[in-house]
């Protein structure tokens, strides 16, 4: 018996940051959606809580009980009474790792919902959302897919709808860049940041599936910290422009960039150019919105 249910990468097509909290946290208006790259994650029975994981960028993904998705499975057990969960969890990894898409959520997202459906424990969609938000800010998302506006530290969502689709172009970095440290960046640049809002201009060309409005509106708070510790990643946002992106930016906290494309064959052209730049590790075309965690398949 195995589960295996499939979870969506993000990008955040608004990203507004306010201020500190006293938790630590930033109070956000996240205008997620989720992109056709996914992970999928196979959950079946075992002695005890193993994690395996395969595919680009795995090396860097921890295999122990700080792993998000084994939290999650943790989490899970715990709150039906089912002691340390005995279950082997397979991440197969196709989102860029430590990237800013919420690869890490989506498998926190995945598993939950695996585990779920494997013990049977038949968890409503609202202690599903609940538990996500426990283990992160991105990971409700990940749960719901599609398009959402997330508020307080980006948990509360409030779905969107979205009438197109949009194609994207992801070029992976070579290096990481920890959130925390992006989010500390972005205190020190913005020390009076106003209360985050979401722009309805950007809510209306999701809506509308306008792709030049949306690329006139996309925008994201932590892209000038993320600049600031990661400077090469300008050539990448030049060269994604100079390869034809209608809007070029920082995909999250980074440091994986994000290029917005008139259609499909617009998206590859730009994908083959900046492949050619030379300025990013590896790249991806993909489309929006996708939908959330999914169950593949259970036998
Ligand atoms: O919630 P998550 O574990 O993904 O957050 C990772 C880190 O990102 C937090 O510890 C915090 O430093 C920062 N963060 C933040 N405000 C948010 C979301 C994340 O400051 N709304």
């Amino acid at each position: 018996m195995s589960v295996t249910v499939r979870v969506p990468a993000k990008v955040n097509v608004q990203l507004a940051v306010g201020g500190a909290r006293p938790d630590g946290f930033h109070d956000l208006a996240n205008v997620f959606l989720a992109v056709g790259l996914y992970d999928e994650v196979t959950v079946e029975p075992a002695d005890e809580l193993t994690l395996t994981c395969t595919g680009p960028g795995s090396d860097q993904v921890p295999l122990d009980r700080t792993n998000l998705a084994a939290r999650a499975a943790i989490a899970l057990a715990e709150r039906h009474g089912l002691g340390d969960p005995k279950v082997r969890i397979h991440i197969a990894k196709d989102i860029p790792v430590a990237g800013g898409m919420a690869g890490g959520s989506a498998d926190a997202a995945g598993a939950l919902v695996a585990c779920d459906a494997l013990w049977g424990t038949g968890a409503s969609r609202a202690e599903l959302l609940d538990i996500c938000a426990e283990l992160g800010s991105d990971v409700p998302f990940s749960l719901v897919g599609g398009a959402a506006l997330g508020t307080g530290r980006g948990e509360k969502l409030q779905p969107l709808d979205v009438g197109g689709e949009f194609w994207w172009v992801f070029a992976a970095a070579d290096g990481g860049l920890s959130t925390p440290a992006v989010y500390r960046e972005f205190d020190r640049l913005s020390p009076e940041a106003p209360e985050p809002v979401a722009a309805p201009a950007l809510l209306d060309a999701l809506l509308t599936g306008d792709v030049e409005r949306l690329a006139a509106t996309v925008t994201n708070d932590l892209q000038p910290a993320a600049l600031s510790l990661f400077p090469s990643l300008k050539e990448t946002l030049d060269a994604g422009t100079a390869a034809g992106a209608v809007a070029a930016l920082v995909s999250g906290s980074g440091p994986t960039t994000a290029f917005l494309a008139a259609d499909e064959a617009a998206a590859r052209g730009v994908a083959d150019g900046l492949a050619a730049s030379g300025t990013c590790r590896s790249v991806r075309v993909a489309c929006s919105p996708a939908p959330g965690a999914t169950v593949l398949s259970g036998n």
